[in-house]
């Protein structure tokens, strides 16, 4: 009898189940070693395991789900509802081929930003959901609600450089941190965030040399770019994105990994692949 469900097979045991589940000291132990972190994002529970299947590390339950999965303008408008129940799919879907990734939960605006105390409420609710780590967006004020959540036990991955969220005070979707005093900026939110405790901090469309530079000050935090240049500890992009589901111009970071590949399993293993042999990004075609 077949065991094939209808509406997106999921098989009973990951093809790569040799794999152990990713952790915080298995990240820092591929860094130390100097292999590249790979993250893509995913909002359903099929793509999330392809992704595993594929041997991404970490995924990412974006909020660009409000792009993407809701048809918004911008990430302003998505809710820490929608957030949990895209959470669940993924983790579920994880879960059912016994995957391994490491599930990164993103709060959207509006749900961290009155307090910290709210931030925690926000992050309660998306680890519930599955996540094993939260994103939030922004430096300086974010640092202590940072270290607030690190000290109750909640993983935090901090977002530095363009943040999507406050597009609309940033003037625009731009390369963040091209004058020195930008530099500097961002260079000392970073620095801060890593002392509060943030293991991960994502890069977002930010000079490349600059967060080669950040990287190198930044050993217990990992930076994983989009739009930051080949020399980041990890790198990420928005599945849709990668897989050449868009009917715009993709952004100068993308790479269209469907090209020449029979399957999204295998364009993902082909992203996978790039980021970990250094062909993916390249400087001088995705990055300033
Ligand atoms: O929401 C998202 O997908 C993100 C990535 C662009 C890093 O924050």
């Amino acid at each position: 009898m077949s065991t094939a469900t209808p509406y997106g097979t999921l098989p009973p045991a990951s093809p790569v189940a040799e794999r152990k589940p990713v952790s915080l000291p298995r990240l820092a132990e591929m860094r130390a070693r100097g292999e590249k972190i790979t993250m893509l994002t995913a909002y359903d529970a099929t793509f999330a395991a392809v992704a595993d299947a594929a041997g991404v590390e970490c995924i990412l339950v974006g909020d660009s789900l409000g792009m993407v999965c809701q048809g918004l303008n911008s990430t302003v408008g998505v809710s820490l509802e929608t957030m949990c129940y895209h959470t669940e799919s993924v983790t579920r879907g994880i879960r059912r081929v016994q995957g391994t990734a490491w599930v990164i939960g993103d709060l959207p605006f509006g749900s961290y930003q009155a307090s910290r105390e709210q931030a925690l409420h926000s992050a309660t609710a998306l680890m519930q959901a599955g996540a094993h780590m939260v994103k939030l967006e922004g430096g300086g004020w974010t640092t202590e609600t940072v270290r607030f959540l690190v000290e109750r036990g909640i993983p935090v991955c901090a977002h530095l450089g363009l943040t999507p969220q406050t597009v609309h005070a940033l003037g625009g979707y731009r390369v963040q941190g091209r004058s020195d005093e930008s530099a500097q900026a961002l260079e000392r939110d970073a620095l801060a965030l890593q002392d509060a405790g943030a293991s991960m901090l994502v890069l977002e469309m930010v000079p490349a040399a600059l967060s080669a530079a950040l990287t190198l000050k930044l050993p217990h935090c990992h930076t994983i770019g989009i739009g930051a240049g080949k020399d980041t500890a990890g790198q990420v992009l928005v599945m849709h994105d990668m897989l050449g589901v868009n009917l715009g111009k993709n952004p100068k970071f993308v790479r269209n990994f469907m090209q020449g590949q029979g399957s999204v399993l295998e364009a993902m293993r082909a992203y996978v692949a790039a980021v970990k042999d250094g062909s993916f990004p390249e400087n001088h075609l995705h990055a300033w």
